[in-house]
């Protein structure tokens, strides 16, 4: 025991992890595990009984916002019967619950830190510091039990597209909030943004989003994705990372809405694009099996129980039922799971970036005319009433001048030629729209 506490004390400098470290071997030992006796004989066939030890500290605590990790090297004889010991563990340290990990020949007492909820966590831009040369494609996540920065790499031919799953607080939202800032931080983007639930926001007046602005309602976000899914193929673009938050809610509202998921999921790499979903449980029911299969990456917070867990990350043993919620999360990525806080914008960051880019509602595309949806839609918004002339008009324009018109071209066009007279700022912008991504764009 000597021996423990020196290699703890000379490390952490306190007696607190060196006392914990005790009390698991307590338990350890209260349970018969700790050594057991072998004897041995000698050539000149003398025998004596010798102590060999089953499980030893690894003598090296690992601190994270949210937990605090024992390493003990467990021989196979017993290891079976320590990965059982969680609850006697929990019993010993006095904390509510505690999990038991193997990682090779070591294994790991995870210890949740008392107050953790009240600390400050991992903000973004504490995360983004440790190495802020990430590249185009990379995304940060987050800060790993080593206290290194994690990102996630989408133009890796094993990690295409990404989901975030976990229940509501977990910090999904966040977490793709996060995503999303390092991809403009970074730049050599675009994002895409749908988001009934508003999290992305604060992120979506960066010109690097799609349509300049975040898509909210279920039907609008229909029309997004429709009109990126229609385009794959058609138009040369770069990196673009599509987010969608709350898929299942999207789903359920507009059942197209999984096929369009579909085809982007597919199209994937070689088209640039690449799917972050955020949903509250897996998405088979929503999306189908084959697009899950298509989006490797699991980034799972805090689940239900066990069968939440293994749904979320196609695996038994994640201990993902026992993450705490509040940017605690494992990435799960074929065989590999690794544990991280996610990374949080402070508030500050988050205003700062709106204020300098300011969220703006995106330009709805439209649906390629002749198909009558813009002709008798009515529903509110007014798409059906953009004249043929008009498109016609901003398109010779464009055609002449090699770009759109400005607002106020079309408004003078418009007085002129209806009798209805000109258009304001916003129905100008739908129109130039209406005419740009009809042009075969
Ligand atoms: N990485 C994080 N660090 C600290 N607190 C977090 C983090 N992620 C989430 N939280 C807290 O949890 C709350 C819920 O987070 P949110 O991202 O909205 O979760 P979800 O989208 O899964 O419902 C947030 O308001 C915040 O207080
Ligand atoms: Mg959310």
């Amino acid at each position: 025991m000597d021996m423990v506490r020196n290699a703890l004390d000379r490390r952490r400098g306190g007696t607190h992890y060196t006392d914990r470290m005790q009390r698991i071997l307590g338990v350890c030992q209260d349970c018969g595990l700790l050594w057991h006796e072998e004897r041995v004989t000698h050539r000149n066939g003398q025998w004596e009984m010798r102590r060999i030890d089953d499980i030893e500290p690894v003598g090296e605590v690992h601190v994270t916002p949210q937990y605090e990790k024992y390493g003990l090297t467990v021989r196979p004889r017993v290891l079976n019967r320590v990965k059982n010991l969680g609850p006697h563990f929990a019993y010993a340290l006095n904390v509510p619950n505690t999990s038991v990990e193997v990682d090779g020949n070591v294994v790991y007492v995870r210890v949740p830190r008392p107050g953790a909820e009240h600390d400050p966590m991992v903000t973004f831009e504490q995360a983004w510091e440790i190495a802020p040369d990430i590249p185009p494609g990379s995304v940060l996540l987050g800060v790993d039990e080593e206290h290194q920065q994690l990102v996630l790499d989408l133009t890796a031919p094993s990690s295409v597209h990404a989901a975030v799953i976990g229940m509501t607080g977990s910090g999904k939202s966040t977490l793709m909030r996060t995503m999303v800032l390092s991809a403009q931080m970074v730049g050599g983007s675009q994002v895409a943004l749908f988001d009934p639930s508003g999290g992305l926001e604060p992120v979506s007046g960066h010109p690097s989003v799609w349509r300049g602005g975040i898509f909210c309602r279920a039907e609008d976000c229909e029309l997004g994705l429709e009109a990126l899914a229609s385009n794959i193929g058609r138009q040369r673009r770069g990196l673009m990372f599509v987010t969608v938050d709350e898929v299942p809610d999207l789903v359920a509202l507009r059942p197209r809405i999984r096929d369009h998921l579909s085809r982007l999921a597919q199209a994937g790499r070689h088209a640039g694009l690449h799917l972050i979903v955020g949903a509250q449980h897996p998405l088979a029911s929503e999306l189908g099996s084959s697009t899950l299969r298509n989006i490797a990456v699991r980034l799972v917070g805090r689940v239900a129980d066990p069968g939440a867990a293994y749904n979320a990350t196609g695996r038994r043993d994640s201990g993902a039922e026992s993450l705490r919620g509040r940017g605690d999360f494992i990435v799960v990525n074929g065989s590999t799971v690794r544990h991280f806080q996610a990374a949080c914008p402070s508030v500050e960051m988050l205003r700062h970036w709106a204020r300098r880019y300011p969220p703006r509602p995106p330009r709805m595309p439209v649906r390629p005319s002749g198909m009558g949806a813009n002709r008798h839609g009515g529903g509110g918004r007014g798409l059906d009433e953009i004249p043929d002339g008009v498109v016609k008009e901003i398109r010779r324009f464009a055609a002449e001048n090699g770009e759109a018109p400005s607002l106020n071209w079309v408004y003078r066009m418009t007085r002129e030629r209806l009798p209805t007279g000109g258009f304001g700022r916003d129905k100008a912008q739908r129109a130039i729209d209406a005419a740009m991504e009809d042009k075969g764009s």
